[in-house]
């Protein structure tokens, strides 16, 4: 079965991550699917390469009221002991990406048709940080709430590099985007996300940006043997960096399309996504949260009934 689902671009810092995202954005917009982009990276940029100029609502400033929401009146726990990685139970607000919805409405913007989320800016300094790992908190516990149907994309632009595994966010999707540059260093991130990626079995499509020539594609062929897309270097994407606009290369949407009908062709599995949260939940509890917040888990609750509820 052909459906859209959650995903998020990972890869080294300047690899192309925000540009392909933005670009895999607007090319599933524009073939009609419901499209969230959620900038969960420090450095906020995905809006920009959206087209978008306006001020974003800071999701990390205002995770409390998020987790407010989110909880809904699941009994199960307080606000304050809620965590990034509390999972939804009976009674918890599960988010849609229909326009009425409560997230929607309060923390997203329209960008030409795509809704974008994220924290706009994040302030340097220590509040910057601080400020960052509510965003990924909250970008978190969004992903974990998420009853998105089967045509809604939902795009997460993530940290850069091995940052991107510093939190769990990476495991709330249905599956990930690696850009690689044909370069070693971009190389060092494929190998570095490799064993959490095969641990939490999540499916991983790996795209080359930045290429050439044939051997650029051989070099990371070296080291990754699948490749499911081969962007090329792409005077579209340069002329828009200095605020021109010339057509975009057959090659790129081509290439766009292949990674969609790669995306596409995912299985999804609810049942799988909660069992990953649940794993991760326990293990925040052993490694710091403490063993209380492990009753948050919900025995009585499948999110794949909850989903299939409200997609009726
Ligand atoms: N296929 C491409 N062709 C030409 N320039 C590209 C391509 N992909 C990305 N770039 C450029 O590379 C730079 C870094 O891209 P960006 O998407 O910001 O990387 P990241 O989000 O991974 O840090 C930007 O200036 C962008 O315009
Ligand atoms: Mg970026």
């Amino acid at each position: 079965m052909i459906h859209d689902m959650k995903i998020a671009f990972v890869g080294k810092g300047g690899s192309g991550k925000t540009t392909t995202a933005a670009l895999f954005a607007r090319y599933m917009q524009q073939r009609g699917h419901r499209t969230l982009a959620l900038d969960a990276d420090i450095n906020q940029h995905f809006a920009a390469a959206l087209d978008y100029e306006g001020k974003l609502a800071n999701m990390g400033m205002e995770i409390d009221r998020i987790k407010q929401h989110l909880a809904g009146v699941n009994a199960l726990f307080e606000i304050d002991e809620m965590k990034k990685t509390t999972p939804p139970g009976r009674g918890s607000n599960l988010v849609t990406l229909d326009a009425s919805d409560w997230f929607m409405q309060e923390f997203t913007e329209d960008a030409d048709g795509v809704r974008i989320a994220g924290a706009g800016e994040i302030p340097e300094g220590n509040v910057g940080v601080r400020c960052y790992h509510s965003l990924n908190g909250a970008v978190e516990l969004l992903l974990g709430h998420m009853a998105d149907k089967d045509d809604d994309m939902v795009i997460v632009d993530m940290t850069a590099g091995a940052d991107a595994l510093s939190s769990t966010l990476f495991a709330k999707v249905d599956a990930l985007v690696l850009v690689v540059e044909p370069t070693r260093k971009s190389l060092g991130v494929y190998v570095q996300l490799m064993p959490a990626i095969e641990k939490y079995g999540l499916p991983l499509y790996v795209v080359a940006n930045k290429t050439v020539e044939q051997s650029d594609t051989n070099f990371i062929l070296e080291t990754i043997p699948e490749l499911v897309a081969v962007l090329p270097q792409s005077p579209y994407i340069r002329a828009r960096e200095r605020g021109q606009h010339v057509k975009m290369e057959r090659d790129l949407i081509n290439q766009l399309g292949i990674l969609a009908a790669h995306v596409l062709a995912t299985p999804r599995d609810w049942q799988g996504m909660q069992q990953r949260s649940y794993e991760l939940h326990l293990k925040n509890a052993d490694d710091w949260a403490g063993e209380q917040i492990k009753n948050q888990i919900d025995p009585g609750f499948s999110l794949a009934n909850a989903v299939t509820r409200l997609q009726k």
